[in-house]
């Protein structure tokens, strides 16, 4: 009801109460009572005797009412569970992906305004807090498990387009799925899936993007090596823009990931590569390598040339320079 009555709200200046009542036949009362639960919520609306309700401004909260308004995508961002904290969007997306009975669809975000346990990749902590953007996507894509791995570096592709489309900002993908702004980290992504043989049962992307977050903010140790969009552009940018935004490329990238013309994503993600021709450390758990980065392969693999010119591939692993 209070979604009808925005609707009512942003098409002309004002609009009265006994119109808002008649179009959704409901009372008068019911109809200031919607009014509160908006102003509650950080709308700012006027009332004015003679002329009615009038609609300021919106809160600067990612609501699912504000993503969904214009948002062009087919499924993906259609349902969204939005709450103002979280533990971590990824843990509540995988709660309802296990949700078997109750399958939840395709293209499902999970938002919060700030995490208070946010995962990073490797188990590492990822700081969350107002101001940046927290989602995750549930998916069901009909790939091989072998296959899936590409996704994160689509994801990546994605965001940097999207950050580039609404800030004009250009960001760079440190293999596999880092981005980078001025080799800082401005977005990770953490992919969880549950596959069975050859089967994919669900996949849940969690993205975070550092978006109108100050830098002193973040703890000590990471601020020399983070930023975030507003740090860079030097004023707060949209969340709402950049989320849509995202989720369009994102749905258009997914599409064709699942009709398999990966080739078409890596090269733009070559394009965007902070990794390729530099010399690079890595850490693969047991070990760590020195080397060139050289190319990334149809699979995603980065592929190391070392120092006595041995091609090695990496499947997995961190940079550590
Ligand atoms: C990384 O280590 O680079 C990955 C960070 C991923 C963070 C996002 S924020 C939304 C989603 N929920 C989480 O708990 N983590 C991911």
């Amino acid at each position: 009801m209070a979604n009808d009555i925005l609707k009512l709200l942003r098409e002309k200046e004002y609009v009265s109460g006994e119109v808002l009542a008649k179009k959704l036949d409901i009372s008068r009362v019911a109809v200031w009572k919607q009014i509160q639960k908006l102003k509650g919520i950080g709308y700012k609306i006027t009332s004015d005797q003679n002329l009615g309700y009038c609609l300021i401004s919106r809160p600067d909260l990612l609501l699912p009412q504000e993503i969904q308004r214009g948002l062009s995508t087919t499924y993906i961002g259609k349902k969204i569970f939005y709450f103002s904290e979280l533990a971590s969007t990824n843990i509540i997306a995988k709660e309802k992906a296990l949700h078997i009975e109750e399958r939840i669809a395709e293209g499902t975000l999970i938002i919060t305004e700030r995490q208070s346990a946010g995962k990073g990749r490797l188990g590492r902590e990822w700081f969350s807090p107002a101001g940046g953007i927290w989602l995750s996507i549930i998916l069901y894509p009909q790939l091989s498990p072998s296959y899936i791995s590409r996704i994160t570096l689509m994801t990546a592709v994605a965001v940097v387009k999207a950050i580039k489309v609404c800030t004009q900002i250009e960001s760079q993908i440190k293999w596999p799925n880092d981005v980078l702004i001025n080799e800082k980290k401005v977005c990770g992504i953490l992919t969880e899936m549950s596959t069975e043989l050859d089967m994919i049962n669900w996949v849940v992307m969690g993205i975070g993007i550092n978006a109108n977050i100050d830098i002193r903010d973040f703890p000590k140790d990471i601020q020399k090596n983070t930023t975030s969009l507003k740090e860079t552009s030097g004023k707060e940018i949209s969340r709402v823009e950049l989320l849509q935004t995202f989720l369009q490329e994102f749905e258009k990238y997914y599409e064709k990931l699942k009709r398999k013309r990966f080739p078409s994503i890596l090269k733009e993600w070559k394009l965007y590569s902070h990794t390729l021709g530099r010399k690079i450390r890595v850490d693969m758990g047991e070990k760590i390598i020195t080397g060139e980065a050289v190319d990334i392969n149809e699979e995603g693999v980065l592929i190391l040339k070392k120092e006595d010119s041995e091609l090695i591939k990496i499947i997995s692993g961190t940079i550590l320079q």
